[in-house]
């Protein structure tokens, strides 16, 4: 059977945000270190940052990059992140039981982001685990402030005479899981975020600020601990963070191919329980979300490896969490970037975890060379062709069965029309075995060719792009895609990510 949809411009959802395409630099294993910082790299620059993995960030179209955690930032002593670089001290982190040495610290995360250009932005956590008000007013000060008081004077003592400019901060980092240092209720937490988002507003009133959310849709306290939280900030912050990790359970991949189920019911869920309380409260400002931690992660792995690990050994910059990606972790990706993309009226920034190496699109050899994980192609095309008003897409696709989800729809669809008036269209087959023919109406919408149709698929699902084979799966251009008397028709290949651009 076919699938099919009708595109009208009349009919959006809402306008992308550049946001939408964060990423998110974390000190985690060899995200920083080795990864984008590698002083004595051939391909280093002055600064030690890998010019390499900077051509591939840009090619990638990051914007904002969160830094610096996740759940590191809840022992982040910022202090030991700037100033001479031989001055710093060596810290144990617990979050990822590893030696920090915080050769790579603030001002090195906003010389790499320059480097990077001008569309990405910073995106700062502050630390709410083990710290509190005075630590994040510091910071901030630090940052932001332009002259003439002991830590703006220090930040310019330091080489950094302009200040930073950051906009967009996280009040902590999974403040809800018990795994966290420093771990609170939704009330402890709630009052905490609310004096420290009104002590920054007050010092920096251009600050946008994220309040932590639930670290999943799965967490027990979840939506509860978004409505005690949100009573306690809801005039003092703009998003509430959604974080979510994908993984097949138990060889589970029909369920895992349709994980972008669980994350659109968690975007809706979480809407709700914020309009929920913006009416409670007689509100008229509407809260935003932060999608800042989402991918496919095989986090069972992590975990039963976390069990080995020695815990009289802190060891520097270990290699933790560097999941290589299938054809078939790419799909579930792609469709993980159309559920964000489905919702761009409300999710305004996402944050992909991680940028390099730790669950990343990009991987780096130390000393060696970086290349594209079959993620990296999803991303990048979105980030490219996603960014204009969202068409409101409605599916009418033949479904398999799921043991997680039930009966789902083996299309997963969005699209994107560009300022200029093209058109794209992201979509994904989930049938691990048979092609999926295509017919979209398009009404009111003067197009009349194919641009393109690329997609990312293989004989071999599992194919993945490895150091000794670096460009294994990329994605390739799909014929007999056409365009005629205002229908599209399509046919997408078994469990396949696809991007048809219509001009
Ligand atoms: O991205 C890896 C980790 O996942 C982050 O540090 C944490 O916030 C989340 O649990």
């Amino acid at each position: 059977r076919t699938a099919r949809f009708t595109l009208d411009p009349a009919f959006t959802v809402g306008r992308v945000n550049p946001r939408l395409f964060g990423s998110f630099v974390e000190h985690l294993g060899r995200c920083v270190y080795t990864g984008i910082h590698e002083p004595g790299h051939p391909a280093a620059d002055a600064e030690g940052l890998r010019t390499d993995v900077l051509d591939l960030v840009r090619e990638l179209g990051v914007t904002a990059i969160r830094y610096p955690g996740g759940n590191f930032v809840s022992g982040y002593r910022w202090e030991d992140s700037v100033g001479p670089v031989e001055d710093r001290p060596r810290r144990l982190d617990l979050a990822w039981h590893s030696t920090e040495t915080n050769r790579f610290g603030l001002s090195e995360y906003i010389a790499f982001l320059k480097k990077v250009g001008p569309q990405a932005e910073p995106m700062m956590a502050v630390n709410l685990g083990t710290r509190g008000v005075a630590e994040a007013l510091e910071l901030q000060e630090y940052a932001n402030h332009p002259a003439g008081t002991a830590l703006s004077d220090l930040r310019a003592a330091h080489g950094d005479k302009e200040p930073f400019g950051i906009r967009l901060w996280c009040l902590g980092n999974e403040m809800d899981g018990p795994w966290q240092t420093g771990h609170k209720t939704a009330a402890e937490y709630g009052r905490v975020a609310a004096e420290t988002a009104r002590a920054m507003r007050q010092q920096d009133p251009s600050v946008e600020l994220v309040v932590c959310g639930s670290s999943s849709q799965a967490m027990p306290t979840f939506a509860e601990w978004e409505a005690t939280v949100l009573e306690e900030t809801y005039e003092l912050v703009d998003y509430i963070s959604l974080h979510a990790y994908y993984e097949p359970v138990d060889g589970d991949v029909d369920s895992f191919l349709a994980s972008a189920v669980d994350m659109e019911s968690f975007i809706e869920n979480v809407v709700a329980t914020a309009d929920h309380v913006g009416a409670k409260l007689k509100s008229k400002k509407r809260i935003n979300l932060s999608f800042d931690e989402w991918n496919v992660w095989y986090l069972s792995r992590w975990e039963e490896y976390a069990k080995t690990l020695d815990q009289s050994d802190w060891p520097e910059a270990p290699r933790l969490l560097e999941d290589n990606y299938s054809v078939t972790d790419a799909v579930v990706f792609g469709s993980l970037l159309i559920a964000l993309l489905r919702h761009a009226d409300r999710v305004t920034v996402a944050c992909l975890a991680q940028l390099v190496n730790v669950i990343a699109p990009i991987m780096t050899e130390p000393g060696g060379p970086a290349w594209r994980q079959t993620t990296f192609f999803p991303f990048a095309q979105a980030s490219r062709y996603g960014r204009g008003q969202v068409l409101d897409v409605r599916v009418d696709s033949p479904t398999y069965e799921t043991k997680k989800y039930g009966e789902t729809d083996l299309l997963h669809a969005t699209a994107v029309r560009a300022d200029d008036g093209t058109v794209t269209v992201f979509a994904v087959n989930r049938s691990r075995t048979e092609p999926l023919p295509l017919d979209v109406t398009l009404n009111g919408l003067e197009l009349t060719s194919v641009i393109e149709h690329s997609a990312l698929a293989d004989a071999d699902p599992d194919a993945r792009n490895t150091l000794a084979d670096p460009d294994r799966v990329t994605p390739h251009p799909v014929e007999g895609t056409a365009l005629t008397d205002g229908t599209l028709t399509a046919v997408l290949e078994p469990l396949s990510w696809n991007v048809i651009r219509l001009a």
